[in-house]
């Protein structure tokens, strides 16, 4: 079954064009364009035309009402870099638009597995004679600064003058929305324009720009390739450049056009030598083999990433467009990461969240380890910064990362539902210790995980304490941004107790290894006794009287919210109400202890989790998108498959059907992993333990099964289920345990395995 996403003759409407620059991006992990329409918009239409490189951004003020002690004032934010997407269109004279009178067979396809997407249409002119018009665009995954707009036209009966105007703007402004908390508030110009030069022998532009405070510089390169009937007119060259190709159209006659350009930035390249090493790369091969290329990667990335329902065809779209989305997101450098809107939007700024470890990274750790390991080495690359972070919270000891961020720096502005998130430090302990767990990699542990791992221990340390016996860690916001700075949050104490005892656990190993960071940091063995002290001390919050985790010391105290009763209109609740009055109620944004559930679900029994959840569940709005797949997830724990088949469909629809509104500001990248967790984590029950891969499936009525392939400990898994076996069979590499219900066994190249699906449980 192909892998597209298609939309065909849809409204040309403001709403409907901005969510579609969204879904038709294309991103590459380093560059990502939002689908923009090459001839630009009627002018009362707003659109966030968009281009960006993954870890550029410059430096904001964030102003703050009341300075109070260690407020960032200074944000990291995301920059809109040069706009190369503008090519318009002239027949005769007449601009050819998506908008012209006549114009049919609006087509836009997004194709996953050749990578590019494609937008046509029929164009009529005023004298009734017709052309089709294609645009396909690809940003290349085998050279990650390269861009391309192929745009083709072919006559039907149309004879006449064709002329066709390139522009390459070298700078943009970000996009504004006063009214929405999670967009930026102010305009600025974040970039201006160093240098703009036209090569007239290379007939190529190059323009840098210089960003305001953070230093850095973005260098864009543009050139063309022209079927022959074309020639080049005027150049017109300022800040921007702009060219004009002329030629003529017959009948039986197709014009193609093609323009490369190459995006490239300070952080990773020399800019005075590689801008023209790379044109010249990208001249060798015709565009083509760009394509071909482009193909290969995709090829290899849907056999390891494979996953599948089957029964369900809607779903497998918007399933297969949650890990295209994922790739397309992801940086894979170690500079950068993967931001809440991948490469897709302005939405949040481009910041990195906790929604990278505990959302994305599965996903990566089971099909791409080598993605995983880059992902690791970027929180590695920031850990002084979290270490100066930790100093200015006031802490002695350790690192504490930053709640929103692009370098390192805390660029969230409310700290009672930003900084006060500590539980991404533990986010990122348990990540790495899963990612070890999953693949056996000693190397990146001993690099840059044992290393994190000690740090952000350190810190837990020092910001709880113990209060008689117990462990407390006090004044923290869980990951429910409805509850905030509380006492003793159930899913932190419980996340922090993890990470210490699995410290103490790996101790042993990075002595034997002699870890350089074991020096470096003088860690001694006092130290990890007291970490063990810690974590068997650990107070997690219980109400005796309700029988139900508490989410934490003061939540159950409080009155219900009714959140069934509230008016539609009202959701999200953080548009509508103020903060504290929120915080005073029992109501939860996002799953919070029922996420607690899910990723430490070996610490409860599954009574405790069900009334639990049925508990919580009435409690929580949703509101974020990081919260339905994990209660799909949970709800499949507790044996309910067909709840969780309806949290999931929710899921893993949200930016395809728009659900919550907002996919115009960029996808919810976070909730594309959670799709992928509540498949393979949820359905087919997968979990990641110390010595064993763990398979526990179930199926909802309207699948008749599901398939999917992971790497486990540097193994190439398949896994096919249906509802009368389980068939597991290894693709590549060495012998490795495999538990499937409470059966395990060893499964090898030679040895498959088969075993009856279970229906009751
Ligand atoms: C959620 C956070 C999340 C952030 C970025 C917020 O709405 O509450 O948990 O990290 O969005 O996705």
């Amino acid at each position: 079954m192909s892998k597209q996403m298609t939309r065909r003759d849809f409204a040309l409407t403001n709403e409907e064009l901005r969510l579609q620059e969204t879904l038709f991006h294309t991103a590459n992990g380093y560059i990502g364009v939002r689908g923009n329409f090459e001839e630009g918009y009627p002018e009362d239409f707003v659109s966030s035309r968009g281009q960006y490189i993954n870890g550029v951004f410059d430096i904001a003020d964030m102003k703050q009402a009341e300075q109070l002690y260690g407020f960032p004032n200074k944000k990291e934010v995301i920059l809109n870099v040069a706009d190369t997407q503008t090519i318009r269109l002239y027949l005769d004279g007449e601009e050819v638009t998506a908008f012209g009178q006549g114009v049919r067979e609006l087509n836009r396809v997004l194709d996953m597995e050749k990578g590019t997407a494609l937008r046509s249409f029929i164009w009529k002119s005023q004298k009734g004679e017709e052309v089709t018009v294609s645009y396909r665009r690809m940003t290349s995954f085998t050279l990650l600064p390269l861009f391309t707009i192929e745009v083709t036209i072919i006559s039907h009966d149309f004879e006449g003058s064709v002329s066709i105007v390139s522009e390459h703007h070298g700078s943009a402004q970000n996009f504004v929305n006063p009214n929405d908390p999670r967009m930026a508030a102010e305009a600025e110009d974040y970039l201006s324009v160093a240098e703009t030069r036209y090569d007239e022998e290379q007939q190529l532009s190059k323009i840098t720009a210089v960003t305001k405070t953070s230093e850095l510089s973005v260098q864009t390169l543009v050139f063309h390739d022209v079927s022959s009937q074309l020639e080049l007119g005027l150049v017109e060259e300022d800040e921007s450049v702009s060219v004009v190709y002329d030629g003529q159209l017959t009948v039986g006659v197709t014009i193609d056009f093609v323009k490369y350009s190459l995006f490239l930035d300070s952080r990773r390249y020399d800019l005075e030598k590689d801008g023209g090493s790379f044109v010249e790369t990208v001249r060798q091969k015709p565009l083509n083999q760009w394509y071909q290329e482009q193909e290969e990667y995709l090829d290899k990335f849907w056999r390891q990433a494979e996953l599948s329902v089957v029964g369900d065809p809607l779903l497998n779209e918007s399933l297969n467009y949650s890990l295209y989305s994922l790739i397309q997101s992801a940086g894979k450098d170690g500079i950068s990461n993967i931001a809440a809107k991948g490469l897709s939007g302005e939405g949040y700024e481009g910041h990195y969240f906790w929604d990278t470890e505990i959302y994305m990274m599965p996903f990566f750790t089971l099909t791409y380890p080598e993605i995983a390991a880059k992902l690791i080495e970027f929180r590695y690359t920031i850990l002084e910064k979290a270490r100066e972070n930790a100093r200015i919270l006031g802490h002695k000891q350790g690192a504490l990362f930053p709640w929103r961020t692009i370098s390192g720096a805390e660029s969230s502005g409310y700290y009672p539902s930003g900084t006060a998130q500590y539980h991404i430090n533990s986010d990122i302990a348990y990540s790495i210790i899963q990612y070890y767990q999953a693949t056996g990699d000693l190397d990146c542990l001993l690099r840059f995980g044992g290393e994190i791992v000690v740090e952000t221990s350190r810190l837990w340390l020092d910001a709880g304490h113990y209060e008689g016996k117990r462990f407390v860690l006090n004044c923290m916001t869980g990951p429910d941004e409805y509850t905030c700075v509380v006492n003793n949050n159930y899913y932190t104490n419980l996340s922090v107790q993890y990470q210490l005892n699995w410290l103490v656990k790996l101790y042993p190993l990075f002595k034997e290894q002699k870890a350089d960071f074991l020096d470096k940091l003088q860690v001694t063995d006092q130290e990890i006794s007291d970490y063990e002290s810690a974590a068997a001390a650990m107070y997690l919050p219980y109400s005796e009287e309700k029988q139900i985790h508490a989410q934490d010391d003061s939540f159950l105290e409080k009155p219900v919210l009714p959140i069934n009763e509230l008016p539609k209109q009202d959701f999200p609740l953080l548009l509508h109400y103020h903060p504290l009055y929120l915080y005073r109620h029992q109501v939860c944004k996002q799953a919070d202890i029922v996420l607690a559930y899910f990723l430490h679900d070996e610490a409860f029994d599954t009574e405790a989790i069900q009334r639990g959840y049925d508990y919580y569940e009435k409690l929580t709005t949703h509101d974020s998108s990081l919260s339905s797949c994990i209660f799909s997830i949970v709800a499949n724990q507790i044996g309910d498959v067909e709840k969780a088949y309806r949290y999931f469909e929710e899921s893993s629809k949200i930016d395809i059907t728009n659900s919550h509104h907002n996919t115009q500001d960029g996808i919810h990248a976070a909730n594309m992993g959670g799709t992928y967790l509540g498949l393979v984590f949820g359905f087919a029950g997968l979990r990641i333990r110390e010595d064993s891969l763990v398979l526990t499936p179930r199926l909802p009525q309207k699948w008749t099964g599901c398939h999917f392939s992971v790497n486990y400990q540097g193994s190439q898994l398949h896994i096919v289920i249906n509802k009368e076996e389980i068939h597991v069979s290894m693709e590549t590499g060495a012998p490795v345990n495999l538990t499937v219900y409470d059966e395990r066994r060893i499964l090898s190249q030679e040895n498959d395995w088969k075993i009856p699906y279970r229906k009751e449980r």
